[in-house]
């Protein structure tokens, strides 16, 4: 299906842009940007990119039936993007809960949703996506381990090639996610789980909880095992790391 799309040399924030422009146009619709002078990531976190090497973008998805169709959402995405990874160069990335996705433990995309409400009268979710594909080691500045699928195969990535494939993908696990929810990819997701029975703490506001992820709820949520028992967790200020 054919879709808006806008590109822009250098913006601020994609999904910042994405708020404004659905204020007057109809979802779905999808911003790229070259570069971001100001790349969102989690909790006032930042994304940093140089110009025209990797791709940034903002997917803005509507909410057609009720706030039940983003549960588990940021995994699906997660799903879409490795998909896309292998496909356009046969790196296996794996996925880390909620949002990250990785190679060999460095993260290689990340993913940044926000629901926005109504203006043309329905929920709408921003899918914020960066994914690391042509930038190199010169480029400092980022404060922990990553990495770019041109580091991983040695070659170029064809940044048009792999927004059509992506895009692809996103717009297939969208479909699916509408239809069927995250419980029909679970199992999917689980294959890519990069931290799969790991002892792993948790985040959560001020406390820190100890356990072994055990995996994921039917709703996205991550299940940790704690003192013997299944404990589930679900929302945006979760962080998790290895113990
Ligand atoms: P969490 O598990 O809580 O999501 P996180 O450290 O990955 O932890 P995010 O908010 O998801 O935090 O991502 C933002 C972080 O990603 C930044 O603080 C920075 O460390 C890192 N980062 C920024 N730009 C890039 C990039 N292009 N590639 C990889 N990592 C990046
Ligand atoms: C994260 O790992 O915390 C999420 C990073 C999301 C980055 C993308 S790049 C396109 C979009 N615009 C932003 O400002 N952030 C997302």
């Amino acid at each position: 299906p054919s879709l808006p799309l806008y590109i822009y040399d250098s913006i601020g924030s994609t999904n910042d842009e994405a708020k404004r422009l659905i204020t007057n146009e109809k979802p779905p619709v999808v911003i790229f940007a070259e570069h971001q002078t100001q790349g969102k990531g989690r909790r006032g976190r930042e994304w940093l990119s140089p110009f025209a090497q990797n791709l940034c973008f903002s997917y803005v998805w509507p909410v057609t039936q009720g706030l039940n169709q983003v549960d588990g959402l940021s995994l699906v995405v997660g799903l879409a993007v490795a998909k896309a990874i292998k496909q356009v160069s046969g790196v296996e990335a794996k996925l880390k809960w909620p949002n990250d996705v990785l190679v060999d433990g460095r993260k290689v995309a990340g993913i940044l949703l926000e629901l926005v409400g109504a203006p043309l009268e329905q929920w709408s979710v921003i899918i914020g996506i960066g994914v690391n594909l042509n930038m190199h080691d010169s480029f400092g500045g980022i404060d922990q381990d990553w990495t770019s699928l041109a580091k991983e195969t040695g070659g170029v990535i064809d940044r048009e090639k792999f927004a059509l494939v992506l895009l692809e993908e996103l717009q297939a696990y969208l479909d699916k996610q509408q239809h069927y929810g995250f419980e029909s990819m679970r199992a999917e997701w689980l294959e890519m789980h990069a931290w799969q029975n790991k002892k792993v703490v948790l985040q959560v506001g001020n406390d820190a909880v100890s356990g072994e992820l055990v995996g994921v709820g039917e709703k996205g949520e991550v299940c940790l095992l704690v003192e013997g028992e299944e404990r589930k967790y679900l929302g945006g200020e979760l962080s998790l790391r290895l113990h």
